[in-house]
């Protein structure tokens, strides 16, 4: 297989993920090329064409009209919403693409096998978009439970605070709150994290399980004088979930690339019609979800080890919180800083893991762009285009067997969650 000193990349889907992992070829032209674009939406079809100069012939209103083509670049980038991955995944690996697919697999575990032995047939590269995998974070955490210095890991605490109003935006109101139109809350949010505590655990897990519940975003829960939508509330002005507090104003509680998801030109006028006419505009208590609001999973590793991880919504928006206790010492993170304690003198040592991590001191916009989930959204992209230019699949750190481990540990604990009892792995 020739591999080109540029990677040549098709992309599909170019939403929130697709734009952002093709920030790379922006940052690294020498390394990464987007050489076609399938996606159905013209407003975001239009300016990801022009941002990458993408030739005509290679522009496409879905992805079937790319895979019925001979394969034109090394790789792809599947960005489509969860349920529409099986079917281009194994469309591009039978054509021989190299492909990073975004996480979940997909919301069927049967789908996620065959997805994986579909990868593994055709001989292509495959990773899977576990950005926290990647972050100069973890890669310091690992670096430091490899020297033994806390000893043997015996147990994890691990929170994922959600936040309230990003709960509110992706898992009630958004693409995530309904099971039957996407995923389960576990799957679609926390699947990095059972995916990371596996990877630091690095043994295999023998048992889970795990309750959780939609408790707040319910309609018994709906202020008396509250309307369908925000704009017209009375209740408004006392509820922390407005979306015209989200989304609206000068400081808006959401970011402008969550602004991007609303509307490809998120001005003030767009917005207000999108809170008009879309779910994003209405009131919390009053939406499709059934995803849960909080939920906890335990875990016991094959050496007796236990993790303990907590998803919650009900917080403000603050990095992942880790406790990882050792026989001879104790490491607590928070996705920047990690304190280690050694119980011999009883002294602690503090690593300030930004100044290594390219996405916050990088001069370089589009790699400034790629800073979320604490740089692993650019670090990812790094190893996968590495993995390709080099012909080297041990690069690439989230591939198709570590993947399928700890999707399967996720669709285990919700089956515990749901049939109230632990499950056997
Ligand atoms: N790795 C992460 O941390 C992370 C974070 C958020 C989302 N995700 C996952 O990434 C995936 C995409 O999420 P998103 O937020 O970018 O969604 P999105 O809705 O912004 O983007 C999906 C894009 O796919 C396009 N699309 C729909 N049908 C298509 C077709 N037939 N052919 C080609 N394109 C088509 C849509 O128009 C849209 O632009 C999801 O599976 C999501 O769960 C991963």
């Amino acid at each position: 297989m020739t591999i080109s000193k540029v990677v040549t990349v098709l992309v599909i889907g170019c939403g929130a993920r697709g734009e952002i992992y093709s920030k790379y070829a922006l940052a690294h032209p020498d390394l990464m090329k987007v050489v076609g674009v399938a996606e159905p939406r013209e407003d975001y079809r239009i300016p990801f064409v022009q941002m990458h100069s993408i030739e005509k012939e290679a522009i496409f209103l879905d992805w079937k009209e790319a895979a019925n083509k001979a394969k034109m670049a090394d790789a792809v980038l599947i960005c489509t919403q969860d349920n529409m991955h099986l079917e281009p995944a194994i469309a591009f690996a039978r054509l021989g693409y190299h492909i990073l697919l975004e996480k979940p697999m997909s919301p069927v575990e049967t789908e996620c096998e065959t997805i994986v032995n579909e990868v593994i047939k055709n001989k292509v590269m495959f990773t899977v978009g576990h950005v926290l995998r990647y972050t100069t974070y973890t890669k310091k955490l690992k670096e430091i439970l490899g020297t033994h210095i806390i000893g043997d890991v015996v147990s994890i605490q691990h929170l994922e605070p959600v936040g309230y109003w990003h709960q509110a935006h992706s898992f009630v109101r958004g693409n995530w709150g309904n099971t039957a139109k996407s995923s389960f809350m576990l799957l679609a949010k926390s699947c990095h994290d059972v995916d990371w505590l596996n990877y630091l655990m690095d043994t295999k897990c023998i048992r889970i399980s795990s309750f959780g519940n939609l408790t707040h975003f319910r309609k018994e829960n709906r202020p008396p004088n509250a309307a369908n939508k925000c704009i017209d509330c009375a209740a408004e002005s006392n509820c922390p979930y407005s979306a015209k507090k989200i989304y609206l104003g000068t400081t808006p509680k959401a970011k402008s690339s969550t602004l991007k998801i609303l509307s490809a030109d998120p001005s003030q006028e767009n917005l207000v019609k999108v809170l008009e006419r879309s779910q994003y505009g209405t009131c919390v208590y009053d939406c499709d979800n059934d995803v849960v609001d909080h939920q906890i999973v335990n875990m016991e590793f094959e050496q007796g080890q236990t993790v303990s991880f907590t998803m919650t919504a009900f917080t403000p928006m603050s990095d992942r919180k880790t406790r990882i206790f050792g026989s001879h010492g104790q490491i607590e993170g928070d996705g920047r800083y990690i304190h280690v304690t050694t119980f011999l003198d009883d002294k602690t040592q503090i690593y300030d893991t930004e100044a290594d991590n390219l996405s916050v001191v990088s001069d370089n916009p589009y790699i400034k762009d790629m800073a979320g989930h604490g740089g692993g959204d650019y670090y990812l992209m790094a190893h996968f285009i590495d993995a390709i230019r080099t012909n080297d699949p041990s690069k690439i750190l989230s591939g198709p067997e570590q993947t399928l481990a700890s999707h399967h540990m996720v669709f285990k604990a919700e089956e515990s969650r749901l049939n109230s009892k632990v499950i056997e792995l």
